[in-house]
């Protein structure tokens, strides 16, 4: 590996890293916002969620993603036959899409909407564990 693609992948790595911090916090200041009933509690935390989602998470999927192909590109011959690298990239699609519906409910809770129960906040707070140590195994052991 050359010392240029080392760079890209630890900055890969930086963009995912701060990318699941947002991921793991956003969700659950939807646990807290959801049982609040006070205005002032409610308006901050729209205000913290709606800076989580535009400053910190969206921008990081950003890095995390730009990178991450920009890796792919640069082996893609070697890539494209390994097994594990379809998995992640599905793995990587789920994660997306729970990204978006964090937007969503970030969009829900600022109109003062909460679609789902405390619970179910909960519960949807834990994909993003569940992801994260399926695509760390798969990109680190390559098990196939
Ligand atoms: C579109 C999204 C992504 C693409 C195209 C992508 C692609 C890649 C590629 C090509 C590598 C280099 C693998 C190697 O050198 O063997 C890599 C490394 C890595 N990726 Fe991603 N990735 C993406 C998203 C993610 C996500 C969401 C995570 C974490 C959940 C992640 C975690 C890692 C880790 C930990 C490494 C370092 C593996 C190592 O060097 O041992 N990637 N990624």
């Amino acid at each position: 590996m050359t010392t240029g693609y080392l760079w890209l992948k630890a900055i890969h790595i930086i963009g995912v890293i701060t990318w699941f911090a947002a991921l793991f916090y956003l969700p659950r200041l939807f646990v807290y916002h959801s049982t609040t009933t006070d205005t002032v509690g409610r308006e901050r935390f729209k205000v913290m969620e709606a800076k989580l989602y535009r400053i910190i998470m969206r921008p990081s999927m950003g890095v995390a993603i730009v990178f991450g192909v920009w890796l792919l590109a640069l082996a893609w011959d070697s890539f494209a036959t390994q097994g594990w690298l379809w998995v992640k990239l599905a793995g990587v699609a789920l994660l997306l899409g729970y990204h978006h519906y964090c937007g969503r409910l970030v969009k829900a809770f600022a109109e003062d909407r909460s679609p789902h129960t405390e619970r179910f906040y909960r519960m949807f707070n834990e994909a993003p564990a569940v992801l994260l140590l399926l695509i760390v195994i798969l990109v680190v052991v390559k098990p196939f």
